[in-house]
């Protein structure tokens, strides 16, 4: 049976803006430069700012102009991106090669206020009543929580936690373990001790390899300690919570199909989110997501951050060929905001064919990565200034600090200081991005650290910056659990809009399945060496292997 696109989407490259946004590109967009932009319109800063919820964004040095940019509007009309987000938000079965609803923004409404609120609302509850009790260590007993999962039941969690250090449990050490490789596992068992660690087991199909690999074994250890207290110290985040019963786990925190594994962190897989930072600050997390929601739902295309972000996207995708996007958060907390969003926005929209299964005729999701500034800006901004490639960048920076703990005023002012030097440093870049340095302002600088004999000319090309290069900056005020999660929201919305235009359903993951099928086929012939029937290239790997 085929499964068509519903009527009413049409994919950005049939819309009538496309064609004109085509014509655009050659006349304004191919050759445009943002020192020029910004030299012509003085208002250009505040003409591409927009405020969401908790997030303000710098789209001024993006190279589109406003024509352009009244034209990528009309193409999400034309494409109905609202028809489509409000049919998301409905419940309909967008994911229509799964047959499922859409529904993470049901986990963070009020009560009453989406589909399914009662069910939401009592386990959101239980967990976070169940959270507040292991939360008392005194009459807990525990001080290791141990998530098992991976992918969607481990990035949200595994990105959170650090991101919200200030507000998190002193008494309490958070570990993620994802990885099959048992050196994952290994490293953490030999720093806890069973009698006060709770493993979290995190899987919304309970079948993951790596997960349930990951939990025999630590159950094993457990046991091995001579502990036979399951019911206490394993409990389980799930959509079927009858595999996990026969796994041999009593205590079970559910959730449902309509929630992705990539959406999930608002569902039972936050336990780990809420043990860390408590019931009131994880509500806070919901709160924020939904302000976030609101927003998307209801703001005019003109102002919706996360509608404006998704055809940005589209624009430096498929006409700027920007083939990747490097995110980098000024805020160390954020250090794992990179790996979260490559799961949201790469198993999103990382899609060759749309609704209806037809090739596409344009690119979709670019390699998004990154890593926290400054750091980054001592490994590949080199690339990023020189390079022959032009990569957008996406700035992220939080304006004031939250440091937990007791400090000196001394110390206080110089944690301070480096907040300041952060911004400075975060600023600096995406301005030298854009402006770069001609040869000329080269030529004029004193360079101690060339070498002596070297030609001054040639040693002015090696110093000369292209700039013209693309950044977007978000800024919060403070990273807060509110903060954080209208951050991830408004990506989650974005993600949603740019596979909208493309016609893609962004909310299956078929590509991840040939992978694990062959690996159940490989596993036993690592053991047995049988090497009939495989392609020379694999089967002369795994015989070198054993
Ligand atoms: O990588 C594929 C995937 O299905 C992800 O979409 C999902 O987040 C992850 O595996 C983990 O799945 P589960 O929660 O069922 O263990």
């Amino acid at each position: 049976m085929t499964t068509t696109a519903p009527p009413r989407f049409i994919r950005c490259d049939q819309a009538l803006a496309w064609g004109a946004l085509q014509g655009h590109y050659e006349a304004h967009g191919r050759d445009f430069d943002l020192r020029e932009a910004f030299a012509r319109d003085p208002e250009r800063a505040e003409r591409f700012g927009l405020q969401a919820p908790e997030v303000f964004a710098d789209l001024s040095r993006c190279p589109i102009d406003v024509a352009g940019t009244r034209l990528l509007i009309e193409l999400a009309r034309q494409c109905g991106v609202e028809a489509r987000r409000d049919a998301m938000l409905a419940g309909e079965a967008i994911n229509t090669t799964e047959g499922r609803a859409v529904l993470h923004t049901a986990l963070r409404a009020p009560r009453g206020a989406a589909p399914f609120s009662d069910e939401v609302h009592d386990e959101l509850e239980r967990m976070l009543t169940f959270a507040e009790g292991i939360r008392n260590v005194g009459t807990s007993g525990i001080r290791d929580i141990v998530n098992i999962g991976i992918g969607g039941s481990d990035l949200g969690p595994q990105m959170a936690v650090p991101a919200l250090d200030a507000w998190t449990h002193p008494g309490l050490r958070l570990h993620f373990v994802s990885n099959v490789d048992g050196h994952d596992l290994a490293q953490v068992l030999r720093r806890v001790h069973a009698h006060e660690t709770l493993f979290v087991i995190a899987s919304k199909t309970f079948t993951t390899q790596e997960t349930m690999a990951n939990a025999e074994t630590a159950l094993q250890w457990f046991r091995d300690q001579g502990r036979s207290d399951v019911e206490r110290h394993f409990v389980a985040c799930t959509a079927a919570p009858q595999v996990a019963a026969q796994f041999g786990i009593q205590t079970t925190f559910g959730f449902w199909d309509w929630v992705g594994g990539r959406y999930s962190m608002w569902s039972a897989i936050g336990l780990p989110i809420a043990l860390a930072i408590g019931a009131e600050a994880f509500r806070s997390l919901l709160a924020g997501a939904h302000a976030m929601d609101r927003h998307f739902a209801e703001a005019p295309i003109e102002h919706n951050l996360p509608i404006r972000l998704g055809l940005m996207d589209v624009w430096l995708r498929n006409f700027c060929g920007a083939a990747s996007r490097c995110v980098v958060p000024y805020h160390h907390g954020l250090r794992r905001l990179p790996a979260y969003l490559q799961q949201l926005e790469m198993e999103s929209n990382g899609k060759r064919v749309d609704l209806a299964g037809q090739p596409l005729a344009q690119a979709t999701s670019p390699v998004v990565w990154g890593e926290p500034g400054t750091n980054g800006q001592h490994a590949f901004f080199q690339m990023l200034h020189q390079g022959t490639d032009v990569i957008p960048v996406e700035f992220i920076l939080v304006k004031h600090t939250a440091h937990a703990g007791q400090w000196s005023a001394e110390v206080l002012q110089r944690l301070e200081a480096q907040q300041r030097m952060l911004l400075a440093n975060g600023l600096a870049q995406a301005q030298a991005l854009m402006l770069g340095k001609t040869a000329e302002q080269a030529r004029g600088e004193s360079v101690p650290t060339a070498a002596p004999d070297a030609d001054p000319e040639l040693i002015a090309r090696h110093r000369t910056f292209p700039g013209n290069r693309p950044s977007i900056t978000l800024l919060l005020e403070r990273l807060t659990p509110r903060s954080l999660g209208a951050l991830i929201a408004l990506y989650e919305h974005r993600v949603f809009t740019a596979g909208a235009l493309w016609g893609i359903n962004s909310f299956d993951q078929w590509g991840v399945e040939l992978g694990k099928a062959m690996c159940k086929d490989l596993l036993p012939r690592l053991a047995s060496g049988d090497v009939s029937g495989l392609d020379a290239a694999t089967a002369g790997m795994l015989s070198r292997l054993r």
